[in-house]
C-alpha cells in the first residue's frame, strides 16, 4: 500500500510506521538530488508556515526557513520574546489563530505536551522542532545519513553515549527500533532513557527484528559498532548548576580514539550538534577554566577525523525537514 502522510502532523517516531518513515528518508533523498542539481522544486507555492522557537536553534531553524522558500512558500519566524503564546495567551487560542493563517506550525520549546495540545487544536499539520523529550526531525537526517554512508540501515550496531535519556537519545532509541538497527545506550544508569520508553521501544525492535540494549560498560557499548554518536552533557532547558555533576557522570563515556578503535573500522562517529569538542565556544571556555577539561562528549581528535559526518548529518537536515513539510503539506 502506498504511504500517504497528506494532513498529519509529525510530533514523535512513535506515531509513524517503519514503512511511513522509509518513505521520508527516501524522499529526503530525492530532495538532495533536487538541490544539487540545481532544479527547481517550488512544489508548494502560495502557501505559508510559521516557527515557534522557545528555544535557540542554528540547524532547524535555518533548515525550515530554506525548505520552505525552496518549496515556494512563505515564511513567518516568531522567536520566545515576540509571540504572545505562553505568556499573554494560551497554547490552545494561539494553535487557532496560526491555524486560520497558516498552513503548517513547526515548534520547538519545552514540554512534548505543548506540541501535541498545539497540534489537536491547530487543524494545519504541526511539526515538532525539538522538546524536552523528542527530536524527530533529526532522525530523519540522521538515518538518511547512515544509509548513504553505509549502505543499509537494517541490521547495523548503533551506539548513542552519554547523556541517552535526552530527547535525542530518546529518539534516536525509537527510530532505531522502527528500523531495524541495534540500539545501544551506553552511559551512566542515572541518564537512561525513561523505564517505560525501553519497554515501549523493546517490544517494537522485537517486531522488526533488533534489540535495545542498555550498558554502563564502555567497551562492551562500543564493541563492534557501526555508528557511535553523541550529545551535549546539559540540554537547553537545563540549568547550568548541572554542568559539575553531568561532567562526573558522563565524562567516562566521552567519545574518544578509544571508542572509535573498539567500534568497527568501518565506524562512522555521529552527533546532532551543536557541540563541545574544543573551547571556542562561550561555554566550552568556561567549562575549561572552571573544570580543566578541553572537550567534552567527543574529543577535537574524532569530531575532525575522516569518520566523524557530523557536517553531512547537518546538512540533511534540510533535504530531510524539506521532505517532512512536503509530505504533511502536499
Ligand atoms: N541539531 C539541531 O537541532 O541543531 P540546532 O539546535 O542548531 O537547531
Ligand atoms: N539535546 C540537545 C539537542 C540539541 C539539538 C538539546 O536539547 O539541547
Amino acid at each position: 500500500m502506498g504511504v500517504n502522510l497528506s494532513g498529519r502532523s509529525f510530533l514523535k517516531l512513535l506515531d509513524f510506521t517503519p514503512a511511513e518513515i522509509t518513505y521520508l528518508i527516501d524522499l529526503a533523498d530525492d530532495f538532495k538530488r533536487l538541490k544539487r542539481t540545481g532544479t527547481p522544486h517550488r512544489y508548494l507555492e502560495g502557501k505559508n508556515i510559521v516557527l515557534l522557537f522557545e528555544k535557540t536553534s542554528t540547524r532547524t531553524r535555518c533548515s525550515f526557513e530554506v525548505s520552505g522558500m525552496d518549496l515556494g512558500m512563505g515564511v513567518t519566524y516568531l522567536d520566545p520574546g515576540s509571540s504572545q503564546m505562553g505568556k499573554k495567551e494560551s497554547i490552545e487560542d494561539t494553535a487557532r489563530v496560526l491555524g486560520r493563517m497558516y498552513d503548517g506550525i513547526e515548534y520547538r520549546g519545552f514540554a512534548q505536551e505543548i506540541v501535541e495540545d498545539l497540534a489537536r487544536n491547530a487543524g494545519v499539520p504541526v511539526w515538532n522542532g525539538l522538546t524536552t523529550e523528542f527530536h524527530p526531525t533529526q532522525m530523519i537526517a540522521d538515518m538518511m545519513t547512515i544509509r548513504e554512508k553505509l549502505g543499509r540501515l537494517k541490521g547495523l550496531n548503533f551506539t548513542f553515549m552519554g547523556d541517552a535519556g535526552n530527547n535525542v537519545g530518546n529518539s534516536l532509541m525509537v527510530v532505531c527500533a522502527k528500523l531495524g538497527l541495534n540500539f545501544t545506550a551506553c552511559g551512566p544508569a542515572a541518564q537512561m532513557p525513561d523505564a517505560e520508553l525501553v519497554e515501549t521501544c523493546r517490544s517494537i525492535a522485537a517486531e522488526n527484528g533488533c534489540t535495545v540494549t542498555l550498558t554502563e560498560d564502555f567497551d562492551a557499548g562500543t564493541r563492534d559498532a557501526d555508528v557511535i554518536y553523541t550529545d551535549i552533557w546539559v540540554s537547553m532547558g537545563e540549568p547550568d548548576s548541572l554542568w559539575a555533576e553531568r561532567i562526573k557522570l558522563l565524562k567516562p563515556y566521552q567519545v574518544n580514539a578509544a571508542a572509535m578503535a573498539n567500534a568497527k573500522p568501518t565506524a562512522i562517529f555521529m552527533h546532532c550538534l551543536p557541540s563541545f569538542h574544543d573551547t571556542k565556544t562561550t561555554i566550552g571556555a568556561e567549562i575549561a577554566e572552571k573544570f580543566g577539561l578541553t572537550e567534552m562528549e567527543v574529543t577535537d581528535e574524532v569530531f575532525e577525523s575522516a569518520q566523524s559526518v557530523v557536517f553531512d548529518e547537518a546538512e540533511n537536515r534540510m533535504h530531510s525537514i524539506k521532505a517532512v513539510m512536503y509530505a504533511t503539506l502536499k
